[in-house]
């Protein structure tokens, strides 16, 4: 691992002193300028299994429109760490089997620094008519090397039947109002054996997001803006051991130290849990199982009110060593564009990139809390803006894992993060 990253930065380093050596194209920032976009032909689009069955459908009217240029969905596991093994072993090898990637928004550095995927013409995309800070989220050094497709914030599913009958008369805004809120719908007989809250604790990255949203609700952070991480403090520490209590005392069970999206939603559609941590994508599932007509969505609580979200979604760009690439920028932009990330939100709740969409008032008919959302993603923290992301989330992981466990007690765990990312970004 240490050679490896070892030798990369040393190819990004003399990749650097060539551009400057030779003159680049954007005034001297050191990065490259797009390429041209060559070559016509059938295409791969690679992204995590696609739990929503909606992406097969748009490839299909793609294909139809395009038959000299078909484009073959290449589905990789749920599991976003999984994903991003796969795409670099993809870049590592040269290989020209992938050619639209969808990138998590937290690789985006890491994979245009290395020059795994190729930067992008600006101008070919409507970016000003797209919510800020998730085009930030495409953007390295200045230079745009994805585009936005969907965006992503965390929201509190809540069982509004069972609240309702319990008394309780609105959802909670505190970690504290939430676990009263539990001991309350707990005394009904219709709650028993019911848990009160999940989110994402499997060692991935959704337990980066949901450490980092603990800190983050708490007042807390992981790293500055610069990315210096800076997560030994009282602050973090209330975050973290709100986690850590609520694994011990039973509030979140203690299977969900297993738990990905995918499970919490499974959990809170058979009613076991209470009050659950997830994506937006969750609604229009759920709307379809037995809770349907019987939840709702709030703000993620916090310490002291509100808390906040970790900036999630995907981007797409175009792997370095593909072929037909030309072919692969028609096809982003019809991904991305505002049609059909319409499309995904009606048919399968998918938070879409553009402005306008979160305030058209036949969309809040369908989602009532599209303008909740919008606030959680503009005021959403993003996770570290690093180039060795990699190794940043492994260290996150590994220590919030431990404390979740038992292993070590909170205190401890941010001491050896802080540690562990401070050494992760001098690499
Ligand atoms: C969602 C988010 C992504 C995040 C992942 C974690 O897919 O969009 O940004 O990293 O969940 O599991």
């Amino acid at each position: 691992m240490t050679t490896r990253t070892t030798s990369r930065a040393a190819v990004i380093t003399a990749a650097g002193l060539l551009l400057t050596a030779c003159g680049s194209s954007d005034g001297g920032s050191g990065q490259a300028g797009p390429p041209s976009f060559e070559g016509r032909g059938p295409i791969t689009y690679v992204a995590g299994k696609d739990t929503t069955g909606t992406v097969q459908p748009m490839l299909d009217r793609w294909n139809a429109a395009h038959p000299k240029e078909k484009v073959t969905f290449i589905q990789l596991p749920t599991d976003a760490d999984a994903q991003r093994q796969q795409m670099i072993q993809n870049a590592e090898t040269k290989s020209d089997a992938y050619t639209v990637l969808s990138l998590d928004v937290v690789w985006t550095s890491e994979f245009a620094a290395h020059r795994w995927i190729d930067r992008l013409p600006d101008k070919r995309f409507p970016l000003g008519k797209m919510l800020k800070p998730v085009v930030e989220t495409a953007r390295y050094r200045g230079g745009l090397y994805a585009v936005p497709a969907s965006s992503d914030g965390g929201m509190l599913y809540y069982r509004t039947d069972l609240l309702k009958k319990a008394g309780v008369a609105a959802p909670p805004r505190t970690w504290d109002e939430m676990t009263a809120a539990c001991a309350e719908v707990r005394k009904l007989p219709e709650a028993k054996g019911m848990s009160c809250y999940a989110g994402q604790f499997q060692k991935y990255e959704g337990l980066t997001v949901n450490f980092a949203e603990a800190v983050n609700s708490a007042g807390g952070t992981v790293a500055d803006a610069a990315g210096k991480p800076d997560v030994d403090t009282p602050e973090a520490r209330k975050g973290l051991d709100f986690l850590v209590r609520s694994f011990r005392d039973g509030t979140i069970p203690k299977k969900a130290i297993t738990y990905q999206e995918e499970d919490g939603r499974q959990a809170f559609q058979s009613g076991k849990v209470l009050f659950l941590r997830n994506w937006p994508y969750v609604y229009s599932l759920a709307q379809k199982s037995g809770v349907k007509g019987k939840f709702a969505v709030a703000p993620l609580p916090g310490l002291n009110g509100p808390g906040s979200s970790s900036l999630g979604g995907h981007n797409m760009a175009v792997s370095t060593t593909a072929k037909n690439k030309a072919t692969a920028l028609d096809f982003i932009e019809f991904m991305t564009n505002e049609k059909n990330t319409r499309t995904l939100l009606e048919d399968a709740s998918v938070a879409p990139p553009y402005a306008a969409l979160y305030d058209d008032r036949q969309l809040i008919g369908q989602y009532p809390y599209l303008p909740v959302l919008k606030e959680s993603i503009v005021r959403a923290v993003p996770r570290p803006r690093v180039v060795p992301y990699g190794d940043v989330t492994a260290a996150v992981q590994q220590e919030a894992y431990a404390a979740l466990n038992g292993d070590k007690n909170s205190a401890q765990a941010l001491r050896d993060l802080q540690k562990a990312l401070s050494k992760a970004v001098a690499r």
